[in-house]
């Protein structure tokens, strides 16, 4: 008897502990619980105490529809990258600057990052990302050498021959030829997207499929003019116009330009890049701008810019919502450039643009019937938990 009663109280637990299949929004105690795509956490700055399974990764366009321009998607853009919580200086110091992200670039890529901000200093006669202040580089404000993670974007190309990855170059670099030295040492030059093929007055972009037969699959921007003609970097604000960062973009029903930028309305930029982050980065309340305010001031942006969806949504702490986050803001902005749907999910290859409104009408009964229908199986879950719960109390206290 007991021997058995403890076998129940262990398989009680194993399930507990196992149950797979939790969805977005539902209970857990750690990411091994919840659904791929999706991490277990608290939102407490909205008043969620109880962990739930939150969503870390986009529904990736390309694999909906592909053969659009460029500028017919919207990417998942890491504000600072690089600079990842509780990260040490590869000087040995310890940093004493702001950190953006929890995770790899290699995570962030497997994730569904498409677009990185990176810091670039001149440093240690070598490039370095920092996440410095008056243009200098200092230990403490050092992370690590640039070639490093522009390797893990190499490996990243090379292993995914479809993806294609957009790197956004705060530019300190004065050292000659300093960025192209490093790319070339990275191996990225290889997929380099060349500036020519950059269209200057608000037309299409190439499609992906063509950047992906070309090999061109890596975009990059710098925030210097002059290495436009110097180095064949694009200057950013020559094809992008970009929404004003920290708090000043944060005002909600106002979207304003960033002071180098054009105006958000001005169409000769192909490309429209939103900034949601605070001037101070804060785990704590990174997961309360990333949810519904990020979708607002989506809407917000659509108007300002001359009725265009953001390419990239650039944010901090990119896994910290309180459900969907920035890949729900992602899957909208997707939705509305790939197929005039509001969610990619709803697009398909060859469909008729805007054609979802009546499918989507159309599937909402249908979709009412299979919640009816699976709310049998949802809802036996907590009951099955409570009488695996039951069980191992009636095991224990039999013991
Ligand atoms: C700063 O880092 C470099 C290595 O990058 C090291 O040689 C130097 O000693 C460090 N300086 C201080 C003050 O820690
Ligand atoms: C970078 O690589 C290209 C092509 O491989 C080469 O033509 C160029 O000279 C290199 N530039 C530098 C600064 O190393
Ligand atoms: C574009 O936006 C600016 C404000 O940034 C506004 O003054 C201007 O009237 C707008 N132009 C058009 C054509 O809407
Ligand atoms: C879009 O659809 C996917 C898949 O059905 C879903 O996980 C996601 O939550 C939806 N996003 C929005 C914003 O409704
Ligand atoms: C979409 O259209 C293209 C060109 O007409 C065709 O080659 C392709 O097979 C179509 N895809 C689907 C899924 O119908
Ligand atoms: C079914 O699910 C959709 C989307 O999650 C929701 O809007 C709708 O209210 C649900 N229907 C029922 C009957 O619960």
């Amino acid at each position: 008897m007991m021997n058995f009663c403890i076998s129940v109280l262990f398989f009680a637990i194993f399930l507990f502990g196992y149950c797979a299949g939790v969805k977005q929004g539902d209970t857990c105690v750690a990411n091994r619980n919840c659904d791929a795509g999706l991490h277990c956490e608290t939102c407490l700055a909205n008043g969620n105490v109880r962990p739930r399974c939150t969503r870390i990764q986009p529904i990736n366009p390309l694999s909906k529809v592909k053969g659009l321009p460029f500028n017919r998607y919207t990417w998942l853009t890491t504000h600072n990258a690089f600079a990842r919580l509780g990260a040490r200086s590869a000087t040995g110091s310890v940093i004493l600057s702001p950190q953006n992200q929890q995770d790899s670039i290699t995570d962030q890529l497997n994730n569904g990052v498409r677009g990185l901000m990176l810091d670039m200093y001149d440093f240690d006669n070598d490039i370095w990302l920092c996440h410095s202040f008056g243009g200098r580089c200092y230990n403490y404000t050092a992370f690590q050498p640039a070639i490093n993670v522009l390797k893990e974007v190499q490996l990243f190309l090379e292993a995914n021959p479809t993806e294609i990855v957009t790197i956004i170059i705060e530019d300190y670099v004065t050292s000659p030829n300093g960025l192209t030295k490093v790319f070339n040492a990275s191996g990225l030059n290889k997929y380099w997207f060349p500036v020519s093929r950059m269209p200057k007055n608000g037309g299409q972009w190439p499609t992906v499929d063509d950047m992906v037969k070309q090999n061109q699959r890596l975009v990059v921007f710098t925030s210097k003019s002059s290495k436009e003609s110097s180095e064949g970097i694009a200057y950013e604000w020559r094809y992008v116009v970009e929404k004003q960062y920290g708090n000043g973009g944060m005002v909600a029903g106002s979207c304003p330009n960033r002071a180098e930028s054009p105006a958000m309305n001005v169409t000769s930029r192909s490309l429209v890049l939103m900034n949601y982050f605070q001037n101070n980065p804060d785990l704590a309340t990174a997961c309360r701008h990333n949810s519904a305010p990020l979708v607002s001031m989506m809407n917000t942006c659509y108007q300002a810019a001359g009725r265009r969806w953001p390419n990239f949504i650039a944010v901090d702490f990119y896994k910290r919502s309180d459900g969907g986050g920035a890949p729900d803001a992602v899957d909208m902005a997707n939705g509305q450039l790939v197929c005039g749907c509001r969610n990619i999910s709803s697009c398909k290859e060859n469909m008729t643009f805007g054609a979802c409104e009546a499918r989507e009408a159309s599937i909402t009964p249908s979709a009412e019937v299979k919640n009816e229908t699976s709310f049998g199986i949802l809802d036996s879950r907590p009951i099955q938990l409570q009488w695996i719960f039951n069980v191992a109390f009636m095991a224990i206290l039999s013991l």
